[in-house]
């Protein structure tokens, strides 16, 4: 059987068993990134400015960074200038229902709706390739702002996706007394686009996320702007407990099913972790457009929304 014919085998049985999914096509996106960190060009932190306005107190600004838009295209990756691209078109069709539900425009507002985690069954899966290029796609939304939360805090890649090397971020904001979010999160080149990392090395990274004060953390990133969408990355669903853990405070779920490799079986005991959320939308990742057509839509089940 051919992979192509194989892909769409699967597909057919995750629509058998209710799950209709988004497709990826496998795009330009070069293995390793050609953004990756510390590859020559790729684009390093700024720190933390600090504004002096005449006569008052050094006032505290966000730090900022420039992404290299250019590297990040030639990875495959959604910007500005690739609106027109198979992955921005891509994005579009996943990102268009989450905004939907997240603000309540043409249909009906889900709560904690802009709480989105995106997660699979298991490692390499294409989970950061498919929140990092979420984040970049809703940020060129007029209306929408977004903040990509790196959460695979053991084995984090947002910052490496993009070019840039990792930094203080989740997880010294869950250990430092007096770290606040505006400390340590970035603004980036892209208007709309804030970043907060994965942060420090913790060996009870784990318990940190499962904890009280991770509870608190995205309770106040939601609420200090209820309309900016919070984007998580996570680890997978079936490999550790911190994705089961930030699921629980998620309005929206989006799980990558990789094409041709993921069994059904394996995708259904991942879905059956994340069951409380209200949202969970399956995308079905690097599979062969042409051969397989659009599909898409949302697991529908007890206490699920429908499309
Ligand atoms: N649709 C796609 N087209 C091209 N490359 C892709 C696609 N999806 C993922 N990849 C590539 O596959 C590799 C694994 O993807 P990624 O790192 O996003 O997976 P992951 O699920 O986040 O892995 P981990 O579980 O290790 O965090 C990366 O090199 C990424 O660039
Ligand atoms: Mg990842």
């Amino acid at each position: 059987m051919s992979i192509i014919e194989q892909a769409a085998e699967r597909l057919e049985q995750l629509r058998k068993a209710g799950i209709e999914v988004p497709v990826i096509t496998p795009g330009s996106a070069q293995p390793e990134g050609a953004a990756a960190a510390g590859a020559p060009g790729a684009a390093a932190p700024v720190d933390a400015q600090q504004a002096a306005p005449s006569g008052g107190a050094p006032k505290k600004q966000s730090r900022r960074v420039a992404l290299d838009l250019e590297r990040l295209q030639a990875a495959g990756l959604v910007t500005p200038a690739s609106s027109n691209s198979k992955i921005a078109g891509e994005m579009r069709v996943i990102k268009r229902p989450l905004l939907a539900n997240a603000q309540g425009k043409g249909a009906p507002k889900v709560e904690r709706g802009n709480l989105i985690m995106v997660t699979s069954s298991l490692a390499s899966e294409g989970k950061t390739f498919v929140a990092v290029n979420l984040a970049l796609s809703i940020a060129m939304e007029v209306d929408s702002t977004v903040l990509l939360v790196d959460g695979d805090v053991v084995a984090p890649g947002v910052m490496h996706t993009l070019g840039l090397s990792e930094s203080k971020g989740l997880i010294d904001l869950l250990t430092t007394p007096g770290l606040e979010v505006g400390d340590v999160m970035f603004k980036t080149n892209v208007e709309r686009l804030s970043i907060l990392p994965a942060g420090t090395a913790h060996d009870r990274a784990s318990e940190l996320l499962a904890g009280d004060g991770m509870a608190r953390l995205i309770r106040d990133l939601a609420a200090r702007y209820p309309e900016r969408i919070i984007l998580f990355d996570s680890p997978p669903l079936l490999a550790t407990t911190e994705s089961r853990s930030l699921a629980a405070h998620m309005g929206q779920i989006v799980m990558v099913v990789e094409a041709d490799r993921t069994p059904r079986g394996t995708v259904e005991d991942a879905l059956s972790k994340i069951e409380a959320c209200p949202v969970v939308m399956t995308v079905l990742n690097k599979a062969v457009e042409s051969e397989l057509g659009s599909y898409y839509s949302y697991r529908s089940g007890e206490g699920r929304k429908r499309a």
